[in-house]
Order: C-alpha cells, then sequence, then structure tokens
C-alpha cells in the first residue's frame, strides 16, 4: 500500500474551513468544529494540517484538566511549563500574541465535560484571537451546546460524512498498488465507507494479488475475495465459541 495522504471531500472540506477561518474580519471569531464519526480520517487530517499550518496539534486526554491542557499547550508551544497554573495560562497568551499559530484540540469530546478547561480555551482565544479548531466525535457538537458563551464563538462547524464513491475511487486509486477496475471500487464502496475498512480490504486485495500473481483486479474477483474472507471469519468464530464453550 502506498503511503500518500489523499485529499477526500472531507479533507478539502477541512482545508476551506482553515482558509475560512484565517480570513475573517477582526472582531469575528476564529473557533471551529470539526465532527464526526469514527474512521472517517479526522485525526490524520488534523495532524496534516497542522504540519501544513504550522499549527499546534493537541490530543485530550481522559481526565484532562485545564492545567494538564495548558502544560501541553506550553510544551507545544516550545516553552517550559511554569509551575502555576495563572503562570501557564500567562505563558500560553503571550507566546501567542509573540507568535500567533492556529491550535488544533482533537478528541474534545473528552474535555467537554469540563467546564473550567473549555472556559480556559475559550480565554486564550479571546485573549490571542488565534485560530482554534476542536475536532471531536458525532456527540461533540451537541456536547459544546451546553456551553452558550463557546458554542456562539463557534464560526465554521462542519461534519466528516461517509465517502462518497468518488471519494473510495480516490482512496483506493491512489492507496491500493494493485489495479482496480471501477466496477470493483463500486463493489468496494457497497461494502466499506471508512478508512480503516478500506485500507484493510486494500491490503487484503494486494495480499492475494501478490500470491496468485493477478495484475488486474476486478468485481468477481473482488467479490470472491471478499466471500471467502467473511466465510473464513464466520467459521472463526464458530471454532472460538466451540472451545469456549467446550
Ligand atoms: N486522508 C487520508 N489519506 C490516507 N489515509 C488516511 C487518511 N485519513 C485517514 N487515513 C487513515 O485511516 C485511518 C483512520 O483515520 P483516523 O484515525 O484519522 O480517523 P478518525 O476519524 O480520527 O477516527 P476516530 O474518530 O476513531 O478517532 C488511519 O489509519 C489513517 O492513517
Ligand atoms: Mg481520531
Amino acid at each position: 500500500m502506498r503511503k500518500i495522504f489523499v485529499k477526500t471531500q472531507n479533507v478539502k472540506n477541512f482545508i476551506a474551513l482553515i482558509n475560512s477561518l484565517q480570513n475573517k474580519p477582526d472582531g469575528v471569531s476564529r473557533m471551529a468544529l470539526v465532527y464526526g464519526e469514527p474512521g472517517l480520517g479526522k485525526s490524520r487530517t488534523a495532524l496534516w494540517l497542522a504540519a501544513q499550518n504550522d499549527a499546534v496539534y493537541i490530543r485530550s486526554a481522559n481526565l484532562m484538566s485545564g492545567r494538564w491542557f495548558l502544560e501541553e499547550l506550553v510544551e507545544e508551544l516550545g516553552e517550559i511549563p511554569q509551575y502555576w497554573t495563572s503562570e501557564l495560562f500567562k505563558q500560553a497568551v503571550n507566546k501567542l500574541i509573540e507568535r500567533p499559530q492556529m491550535i488544533i484540540i482533537d478528541e474534545v469530546d473528552y474535555l467537554a465535560g469540563d467546564q473550567k478547561t473549555i472556559e480556559t480555551i475559550r480565554d486564550i482565544h479571546d485573549k490571542t484571537n488565534v485560530p482554534i479548531i476542536f475536532v471531536g466525535m458525532t456527540l461533540a457538537e451537541k456536547k459544546l451546546q451546553k456551553y452558550r458563551h463557546l458554542y456562539d464563538r463557534l464560526s465554521e462547524i462542519i461534519q466528516f460524512k461517509a465517502f462518497s464513491v468518488n471519494d473510495v475511487q480516490d482512496i483506493v486509486t491512489q492507496l491500493c498498488e494493485v489495479e482496480i477496475t471501477e466496477p470493483a471500487v463500486n463493489f468496494i464502496h457497497t461494502q466499506a465507507n471508512r478508512f480503516r475498512q478500506i485500507v484493510r480490504i486494500i491490503s487484503r486485495l494486494e495480499a492475494v494479488a501478490k500470491t496468485n500473481n493477478i495484475e488486474l483486479i476486478d468485481e468477481n474477483i473482488i467479490k470472491e475475495i471478499l466471500k471467502n474472507d467473511s466465510r473464513q471469519s464466520f467459521e472463526n468464530n464458530k471454532r472460538a465459541k466451540h472451545i469456549h464453550a467446550g
């Protein structure tokens, strides 16, 4: 499989969101939310865009407090974190005023239960005006809605959607090292529309093509491979249950 970053429609929407945030007139908030189902590429895209835009990427963690968040932020800004929370906050703000950088906060669902952390992030935005993008799961939007002051500042919200046939076509042709016919790609789209599933199918196809010297995979071959795989996993499950019961 090729190690390529594919620009799916979701990726293009995320890029457009960043451009729009960066071009907001003064006085308009520069906060945004990107959310969606697991496995659609939110984190990989956030990391890729952070590198492209010289942004700070922070992955929230379960039980992350305001102080912990600030420590991570200050470290990412290249400073040694101070001890007191108030000092940490000033450190982050001063550094961002001196050298503004966009901040992308992934897995925001973990922070959504902690009012203090959410308010700290809002204060950082208000004091520095740097773009701040939250990335989260499907429920992230609902979870953030309860913080009115924050929610009102989200000037852009986009949802990562399940892949269209065109997306799957782009992903398969760019990542798969074996050629696949268009009807075969359409069939993949009926079976999988998340990155993790598609990547799994591609690596399976590449392995079968290699062992059997196949140069072009068509719809019949792919159906055969996937049918065998699901029969195999059914047999394995049955065996596992048998061993368990026995
Ligand atoms: N644009 C892309 N090009 C190539 N591979 C990608 C792309 N986006 C995601 N992937 C791959 O797909 C898999 C799932 O992506 P990722 O972890 O970013 O999804 P996610 O939406 O953040 O999921 P979760 O909600 O579970 O955190 C990863 O293995 C990732 O490397
Ligand atoms: Mg993720």
